[in-house]
């Protein structure tokens, strides 16, 4: 019998604050006809000033031990993928662990961007197949409006404030877990998506502030050519590896970034969009939340079967992109 990790549980929290393309219309040279032709973004969530990453990331936490009917001090270990820590140190994963009341866990912070949340899962996934932890908690929680500079219409518009939490247990049970995962990055890209300030190099100055690169900076044209032919690729290929194809899917769940690049990868899978998890036009990017944030949507609609075979796959800064494939182990909830 082989030990796999299976998701246990899954989780999201959204601010209640929506900011729409009317009220960006009013603050920067933009139309909501561009946003959702260019982007299928129709409004965004935005966390109230004062509150942080780690906060979204404790609620989700405490949904998840409510959801799995388990106490946060049963939690073995926080994983928080984020590019918007609360600081840079202690890790938003403390942060989370002390909020989420759950004291035996350790915890730490993942950073790939967009494609945090997978590389985090697979980190997770590796402490339960090794043995050594039953209970692994992974949240991707960013607070992107803490970095976007709401006076730059290129980035401006795209992103949100969101968490999702999953939570990974041991299964020998072959019908379902995670099946495996692909992860890549290249680091060439690195000037194309980044906010490059507060780091070692540009520690903040009066010049860092005053020139905005305490910012997302995206050069969205190249972002938008890797990613498109990256995540398509990315879907197809751990498909092959697993001796699967498009038409076994029961659901898509690909990161949030555009509407398009969603669009490129489903095209290359051939399968139908009701196979595909999109919430983008609600949501807008919330870099390392959009998969747990879809996933949990997906499951609290009912639309992921016990059994089914679901496919994530992602693009982000760094570059960084990836893929994992999971075999769902829940029944549809019962409210
Ligand atoms: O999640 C991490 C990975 N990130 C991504 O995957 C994002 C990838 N990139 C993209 O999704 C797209 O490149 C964007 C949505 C960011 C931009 O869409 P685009 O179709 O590539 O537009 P563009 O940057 O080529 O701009 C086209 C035009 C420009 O005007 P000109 O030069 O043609 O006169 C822009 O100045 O649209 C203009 N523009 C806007 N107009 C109205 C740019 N932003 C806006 C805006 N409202 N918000």
């Amino acid at each position: 019998m082989v030990r796999k990790a299976w998701i246990s549980a899954v989780s999201h929290y959204v601010p209640d604050k929506v900011l729409t393309n009317f009220d960006l219309e009013k603050m920067v040279d933009t139309n909501d006809e561009w946003i959702r032709t260019r982007t299928g973004i129709k409004e965004r969530r935005i966390l109230d000033p004062g509150l942080a990453t780690s906060d979204m990331a404790a609620e989700a936490v405490k949904k998840l031990c409510m959801q799995r009917n388990i106490d946060p001090m049963d939690i073995e270990v926080i994983i928080v993928a984020t590019v918007t820590p609360d600081m840079f140190f202690p890790s938003t994963g403390n942060l989370v662990q002390e909020k989420s009341g759950s004291k035996n866990a350790w915890s730490f912070d993942v950073a790939a961007a967009c494609s945090g949340f997978l590389y985090a899962l697979s980190i997770g996934t590796q402490y339960i197949r090794a043995g050594t932890h039953n209970k692994v908690v992974v949240v991707g929680s960013d607070k992107m409006s803490a970095i976007t500079n709401y006076r730059d219409r290129n980035t401006c518009v795209l992103f949100g404030d969101a968490a999702g939490a999953v939570l990974l247990e041991p299964t020998e049970d072959d019908d379902k877990g995670i099946i495996d995962s692909m992860l890549f990055s290249d680091g060439s890209g690195a000037d194309y998506l980044k906010m490059k300030a507060g780091g070692s190099l540009h520690p903040a100055s009066l010049e860092t502030i005053t020139s905005d690169w305490h910012f997302i900076y995206q050069d969205g044209k190249t972002v938008f050519k890797f990613a498109v032919q990256k995540m398509a690729d990315v879907s197809v290929d751990i498909l092959e590896k697993n001796g699967y194809q498009g038409s076994d899917l029961n659901m898509f769940i690909p990161h949030q970034a555009n509407q398009r690049i969603i669009d490129g990868a489903v095209k290359r899978l051939g399968i139908d969009y009701d196979k595909v998890m999109i919430n983008i036009e609600r949501y807008g990017n919330t870099t390392a939340a959009t998969i747990p944030l879809a996933l949990s949507e997906a499951y609290q609609q009912g639309r992921v079967e016990k059994g089914g075979l679901i496919l994530f796959a992602t693009f982000g800064g760094g570059f960084t992109w990836g893929s994992s494939l999971v075999k769902w182990g829940l029944e549809k909830p019962t409210t």
